[in-house]
């Protein structure tokens, strides 16, 4: 005989939590499975240990997704403010750091241990280390052969997250249950991602590594984001590359001002007029890190001598250079070390106001598994809640 529950919920994840937690407040009888050993592993190792669990400012411009108004309702149903205020009840310490990002002062345990907090229900059960070998529909909503055993629902929600880190337990499994079900999907890609670099950029560039500066970086469709780029032994990295990287697409080049806060061809003009004998290494190298310097000159993008045998033309030229860096990229790190995935459940497929299959009722998806992701800056957690909220609202 088949277990019955009102709710399943496949992923114990940040949107599997909290949709447990409200389905299980609404009186519904909910079990969550997952197939790793414990609950929200991707929080506990999220902004280096202290989650950056949402932002003070959230809008609807600041996730990828296909249909760019998808997301507005369940922003609106469960706001950055709701999980603050969530944060505020359970005593969580918290600080903002650039940009309106907001840190556990102490440690992503506790937004774990909040969440379980919340679903410690008598109507919330969890189990660990389940896999789900089979979903089928019935007249009253699905049945789920387990490894355990067999259970049955009436709504089934499937909260499995994307491909990204694979170590941490992500799998296709949602993917497979929307072709299962006849949803159609946004092909997947890796975001949130480092850069890789052709052989000949990536051995010039190598040296480089840990240097990080300020830079102003340009997708091909216009998208721009300033923060620090980060040479790495690979290629490029550090916020402003991994923000932008989910705006690429292979064979693009993206554009990087590497001196955003200077106008470089009236500072060179000054500099050639108060010391013409300077070299142009010497010069530069007062405005960016000197290695850096150094190898676009060993790569023969730049000529270094001195200031006065620079023409105006010249000058010109070299301030183009800086401002309009472009890098062609080879890829990207791939899902190994991606914060998300782009692309998944088309949302064309599911209601915004309730996160509902459209064509397959009681079937809902919350959090990453959809084509929907945030910028880096706790966008990605805060559309957990939301998606994860709403769909407990409703399932
Ligand atoms: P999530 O991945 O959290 O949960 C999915 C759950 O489903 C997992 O528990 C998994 O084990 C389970 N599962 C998968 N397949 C299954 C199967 N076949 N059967 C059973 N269970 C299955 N975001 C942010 O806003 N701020 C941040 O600081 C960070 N930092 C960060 C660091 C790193 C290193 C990564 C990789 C990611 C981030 N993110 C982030 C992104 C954020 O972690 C991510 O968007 C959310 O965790 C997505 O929540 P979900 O619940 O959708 O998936």
């Amino acid at each position: 005989m088949a277990e019955k529950f009102d709710v399943v919920i496949i992923g114990a994840g940040a949107a599997g939590l909290m949709c447990a937690a409200e389905a299980g407040k609404r009186g519904r009888s909910v079990l969550v499975v997952d197939h790793g050993k414990k609950p929200g592993r991707k929080i506990l190792i999220s902004g280096g240990g202290r989650c950056n669990f949402t932002n003070y400012d959230v809008a609807a411009g600041n996730f990828v997704c296909r249909n760019p108004h998808f997301v507005k309702s369940a922003l609106s149903q469960y706001t950055n403010w709701d999980f603050i205020s969530m944060i505020a009840k359970h005593e969580i310490a918290f600080e903002e750091r650039d940009h309106g990002q907001l840190f556990c002062e102490e440690s992503a345990k506790e937004i774990v241990a909040m969440l379980l907090a919340e679903c410690d229900l008598p109507t919330v059960q969890q189990r660990y280390q389940v896999d789900v070998h089979g979903i089928s529909k019935t007249e009253g909503g699905f049945s789920l052969k387990l490894n355990t055993d067999l259970v049955e629902c009436e709504s089934l929600v499937v909260a499995t997250g994307g491909l990204s880190m694979p170590k941490l337990g992500a799998t296709p499994f949602g993917y497979q249950v929307a072709d299962q079900f006849g949803l159609k999907m946004v092909p997947t890609t890796a975001g949130l991602v480092p850069f890789t670099l052709h052989k000949e950029d990536k051995e010039a560039f190598a040296e480089l590594s840990g240097i990080a500066i300020p830079a102003l970086v340009e997708a091909e469709d216009g998208t721009t984001f300033r923060e620090n780029l980060l040479f790495t032994h690979r290629g490029l990295s550090g916020p402003v590359i991994l923000q932008i990287s989910s705006y690429w697409t292979p064979g693009q080049k993206v554009t990087v001002d590497l001196l955003p806060d200077l106008g470089l061809e009236e500072t060179l003009n000054t500099m050639r007029d108060k010391h013409p004998n300077q070299s142009l290494k010497n010069s530069l190298s007062r405005l960016l890190p000197k290695r850096l310097i150094e190898v676009l000159i060993e790569r023969g993008d730049l000529v270094d001598k001195p200031l006065k045998q620079f023409n105006p033309k010249e000058i010109t030229a070299m301030a183009n250079y800086f401002h309009q860096w472009t890098i062609a990229p080879n890829g990207t790190e791939g899902y190994r070390t991606a914060e998300v995935t782009l692309g998944g459940v088309d949302t064309d497929e599911l209601s915004s106001k309730t996160m509902e299959a459209k064509k397959v009722p009681g079937l809902y998806f919350a959090g990453e598994v959809m084509d929907v992701s945030g910028w880096l800056g706790g966008y990605n957690f805060q559309w957990a809640w939301s998606s994860g909220f709403v769909a407990g609202q409703h399932a």
